[in-house]
Order: structure tokens, then C-alpha cells, then sequence
């Protein structure tokens, strides 16, 4: 499969590209971004690939699928010129930061028929999988309330759009929370929301010193940041409750994820943590109670990133699926409209 690579950023750098140069079905053909040193860094990593100032310089049919690993405001820009050129897109996440967004990105593959699949790979993490598994085995019985968390102990990310709701469409829900939402909607399905509460603050944005250590090494303080660091919220659903609760920073002494799933015949609790922190919990747990007592149920082995390389195997199968555009877009949908009932509820517009 032929993959061009358009935004050479962070997760260009440290997640994607260097599974891509070792994917042995997968070769890098061009690469793009406005910034002279980072298609630089970029190309110095990949060798033989076209390297290009701007999307427009990838022609439709340059590659087999376009990685767009941009800031978030110029997701539906940026994914939408490829589509509409018939060209396919692995968009970052989140997919869209507006509902009006992911409705050009749906008329953009209609028009030109490209397809859409969105970056989810914590859906392939290890981990989630043998929660996945419990519930599919019926262990938990009927939904009633899911418990969300992802609180880094110092975690605000490097880069400057971050922290800006015209540039990030929002602070530490859109970054973290964007992926457990997914892996709940994965995991127990999405449900109408019938009613949200929801607090947000922003107490260590400005701040020096609360930055993400592997991305950056330290962030410094953002007084013109106008995106939440923490948020909790409690949403009623048409089948289950959603507590929420995410950092960018805290006073925990670990970053760690959380998923409590309670339902009418057990709880099954997965303590670990997402994403690259250096600053993990030690041994990752996956407990289940039910009427009989509480057991731990065996995790398998997995590396820090695995269900990156997982989610680049999966890729093919996921074009060949019927509607993976569609598929794609009501995912984001259902992600967003969790996302946008938090922030109604926080009153944050
Ligand atoms: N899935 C994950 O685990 C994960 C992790 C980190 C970031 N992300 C997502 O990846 C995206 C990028 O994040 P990042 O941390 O790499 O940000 P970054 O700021 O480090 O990199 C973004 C890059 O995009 C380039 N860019 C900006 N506008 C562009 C345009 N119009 N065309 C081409 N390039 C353009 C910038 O010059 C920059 O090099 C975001 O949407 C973020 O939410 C996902």
C-alpha cells in the first residue's frame, strides 16, 4: 500500500512514520507540510519519498491512502480537498471539532469518492481488548454506568494549537477523551444523550512546567489559553450512565486510564494508561466482580504503542468493509455529540 503522509508533527514523527517505514506491506511515497524542518526531519527518516510543501502537491493517485496528521481545525480542510479528489484518508483524531465539519467531510467523499477511516488504535490496545471480550461474553450483563478516566500527572501537550478552541475545538476532552469515548462506544455501543452536567477549569495551562516530558521536556505557561485541562461530567444516556473525568495535569503521582464498566450482573475495572507517557502505572489490572467474589483476569503481554502497528495491519481490511466512509463518519458523530453535550453542559461554547 502506497501512504503519503501530509502533517509532520509529533505523531508523525514518534507514532506513525516510523511503524510505516517498518510495515512490510506499507510504503511511504510523499510526504507534505508547510514547514521546511519538519519534512526535512521528516525525509531524513524515509528514504525515496517525494518531499512537498502543501497537501496540493499529492495529486490524486500519488497513494493508496493519505495519513492527515494536522491540527485539529484543519482536519476537515485538509482530509476534505483528499477526498474530494477521490483520493482515501486515515484522519487523526478528532475526526471533526463541529458537526458542520464532519457534514463537508461526508458531501467531500460523496462528490469524489474517496473513503474515510479514522485513527483508533486504542480500540486495538491489548488491554481493551480483554474488557471487549468480558462484556462480549455476556460477564457483565446490562449496561448501567460507565466510568471514564485519563488524569496525567503532567501531560499539557507541546504543541500551541493545543491550547486554543479556534485550533483544537477544545482542551483536554478533545485530546483525551476523545479515545475512551470511542472505546466505550466500541465496547457497549453509543446511546442518545438525554441529559449532561459538566465542570471544566484550566488551572495548570497557565502554569510553566505541567508539559508533556516525552513530547517535549516541559511546556511553558499558556496565559492566552482558552481550552479546559480538566473536565468532569456526569451524562444520562438512553441506556447507561457516563462519568467522565480528564487531565491534562493534576496532582497524581501517575498518568493513568481507567474504564469501570458496572452492569446488572458485574463490574469489570481496567486500570492502565493510554497513550506514550513515560510515567505509567507499573502493572496494568483488569478486575472483574460479580455476585461469586473478584477475580483478576490475565492481560496479555503488549508494548507501549503495540495497537499502533495493530491499527496500521487492520488498515486494508478496513477499505475492503461495505461503507467504511459512512461507517466512519456516524462514529464521529456519536463521539462528538458526547463531546459537544460536555461542553454545552460546562458552558464553554
Ligand atoms: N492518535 C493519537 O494517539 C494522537 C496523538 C497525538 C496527536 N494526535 C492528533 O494528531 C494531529 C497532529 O498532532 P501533533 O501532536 O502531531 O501536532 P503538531 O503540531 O506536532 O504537528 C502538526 C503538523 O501539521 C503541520 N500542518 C499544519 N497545517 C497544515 C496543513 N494545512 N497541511 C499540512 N501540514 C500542516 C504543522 O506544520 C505541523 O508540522 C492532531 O489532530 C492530534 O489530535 C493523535
Amino acid at each position: 500500500m502506497r501512504i503519503a503522509v501530509v502533517g509532520l508533527g509529533w505523531v508523525a514523527r514518534e507514532v506513525w512514520l516510523p511503524r510505516l517505514v517498518k510495515h512490510p506491506d506499507m510504503t511511504v511515497v510523499a510526504v507534505a507540510d508547510p514547514r521546511p524542518e519538519a519534512v526535512e526531519r521528516a525525509g531524513s527518516l524515509i528514504a525515496g519519498a517525494r518531499l512537498c510543501a502543501a497537501p496540493r502537491d499529492i495529486g490524486p493517485g500519488d497513494a493508496d491512502l493519505v495519513f492527515v496528521l494536522t491540527p485539529n481545525h484543519t482536519h476537515e480542510a485538509v482530509a476534505g480537498g483528499f477526498l474530494r479528489h477521490g483520493q482515501d484518508v486515515f484522519l487523526e483524531k478528532p475526526t471533526a471539532t463541529g458537526a458542520d465539519d464532519l457534514a463537508r467531510l461526508a458531501e467531500s467523499a460523496r462528490a469524489g469518492g474517496g473513503r474515510l477511516l479514522l485513527s483508533t488504535a486504542a480500540r486495538h490496545r491489548a488491554d481493551v481488548g480483554a474488557l471487549a471480550r468480558l462484556v462480549a461474553d455476556g460477564a457483565l450483563g446490562t449496561p448501567r454506568l460507565a466510568e471514564l478516566s485519563w488524569t496525567r500527572s503532567r501531560g499539557v501537550p507541546a504543541g500551541d494549537w493545543f491550547a486554543r478552541r479556534a485550533t483544537a475545538g477544545g482542551g483536554v476532552l478533545v485530546d483525551l477523551g476523545w479515545h475512551l469515548v470511542d472505546v466505550l462506544h466500541q465496547i457497549w455501543g453509543a446511546a442518545p444523550i438525554r441529559s449532561a452536567t459538566a465542570v471544566a477549569s484550566a488551572d495548570f495551562l497557565a502554569r510553566g512546567g505541567w508539559g508533556a516530558a516525552w513530547q517535549s521536556g516541559g511546556t511553558p505557561a499558556r496565559p492566552d489559553a482558552d481550552v479546559e485541562d480538566q473536565l468532569t461530567a456526569l451524562l444520562a444516556t438512553e441506556r447507561y450512565g457516563l462519568h467522565l473525568r480528564f487531565a491534562w495535569a493534576s496532582y497524581e503521582t501517575v498518568d493513568r486510564t481507567r474504564i469501570v464498566l458496572h452492569g446488572t450482573e458485574g463490574t469489570a475495572e481496567l486500570v492502565t494508561t493510554f497513550g506514550f507517557t513515560t510515567n505509567r502505572v507499573t502493572e496494568p489490572t483488569l478486575t472483574l466482580r460479580r455476585r461469586d467474589g473478584e477475580r483478576t483476569v490475565p492481560l496479555p503481554p503488549a508494548g507501549i504503542g503495540d495497537e499502533y502497528d495493530l491499527h496500521l495491519d487492520a488498515l486494508p481490511e478496513a477499505l475492503t468493509r461495505p461503507d467504511p466512509t459512512e461507517r466512519s463518519l456516524r462514529e464521529a458523530h456519536r463521539a462528538l455529540a458526547v463531546v459537544d453535550a460536555c461542553y454545552r453542559a460546562a458552558d464553554t461554547p
